[in-house]
């Protein structure tokens, strides 16, 4: 693995991001933050600021130059269906598709539950759907990555320090009975994986058990299994979401890579 100057956090403002962009900086990377009005971004000194917006493709060249990296941690929440493909997918698309021939590593964010479509929120939002395509998309780039799937912010007990990572997404109750987590613990998790080379290529839900925070995650990582070569989906995924029933757009995207 190359080691790691810069790194670029698409999402930066927002809830997760924040803590994405402290853990990078603790880790003394250089942040770099991808926002779309810096003045309200308000973000850490020593922070680079780019102006961008991950729907408009001819903004991202100069947030993706010269990058070891990159944090996807957006959320187009509130704006239903449109904002899950404009955003949570075509944000992706459009950074993967900027960075040309240059191969950062990418830790990208999604959701518990986000291959389960029987969901009432995936029914009416199609949401999981097409944070699953972003994943998807990642896989395919042949970047190397790590997909993190975290259960509900910030519902955890005091005592739920415990880091665990599960695999096949198999919770389905679409509450933080699938499971919770801090905010800053994800954070952690997606920058630790950018320089782990245990978290290469495996895809992970994210969740909070009793105990004591572990000091090490690389034995975590390790105990996971990778995800099958020229496959679309994480391991163990439920076969579900069949390629040839995907719209045409999202399999020309595909095709592509
Ligand atoms: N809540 C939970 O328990 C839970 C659990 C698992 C997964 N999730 C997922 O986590 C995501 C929310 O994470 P969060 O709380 O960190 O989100 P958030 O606070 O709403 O932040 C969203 C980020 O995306 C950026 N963004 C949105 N549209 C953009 C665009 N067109 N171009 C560039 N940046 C854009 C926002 O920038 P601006 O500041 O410019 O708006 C902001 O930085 C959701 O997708 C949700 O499904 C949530």
């Amino acid at each position: 693995m190359s080691p790691i100057t810069t790194v670029l956090v698409v999402g930066a403002t927002g809830s997760i991001g924040r803590h994405v962009v402290a853990e990078a900086l603790t880790a003394d990377y250089t942040a770099r933050a991808l926002v779309r009005d810096p003045a309200r971004a308000s973000l850490p000194a020593g922070v680079e600021v780019v102006v961008g917006d991950v729907t408009r493709p001819e903004t991202l060249a100069a947030a993706v130059s010269g990058v070891d990296a990159i944090v996807f941690t957006l959320g187009s929440n509130g704006q239903g269906s449109r904002g899950a493909e404009t955003v949570d997918y075509g944000g992706v698309r459009n950074v993967l598709e900027a960075l040309g021939d240059a191969r950062p590593r990418i830790a990208l964010m999604t959701s518990i539950g986000v291959t389960y479509r029987e969901g009432s929120y995936n029914r009416s939002t199609q949401s999981a759907d097409w944070k699953r395509r972003s994943e998807r998309l990642v896989r395919a780039s042949g970047l190397p990555y790590t997909i993190v799937r975290p259960g509900w912010f910030d519902y955890h007990s005091p005592d739920q320090q415990r880091i665990v990572m599960l695999q096949g997404d198999t919770r389905h109750t679409g509450s933080p009975a699938d499971g919770v987590i801090a905010r800053r613990q994800i954070a952690r998790v997606l920058v630790a994986a950018l320089a782990s080379p245990a978290a290469e290529c495996k895809t992970l839900e994210l969740v909070a058990e009793s105990g004591v925070e572990q000091v090490n995650l690389e034995p975590v990582f390790a105990a996971l299994h990778v995800d099958p070569a020229g496959s679309l989906d994480g391991v163990r995924d439920a076969a579900n979401q069949p390629l040839e029933d995907e719209p045409d757009r999202v399999r020309k995207d595909l095709a592509r890579w």
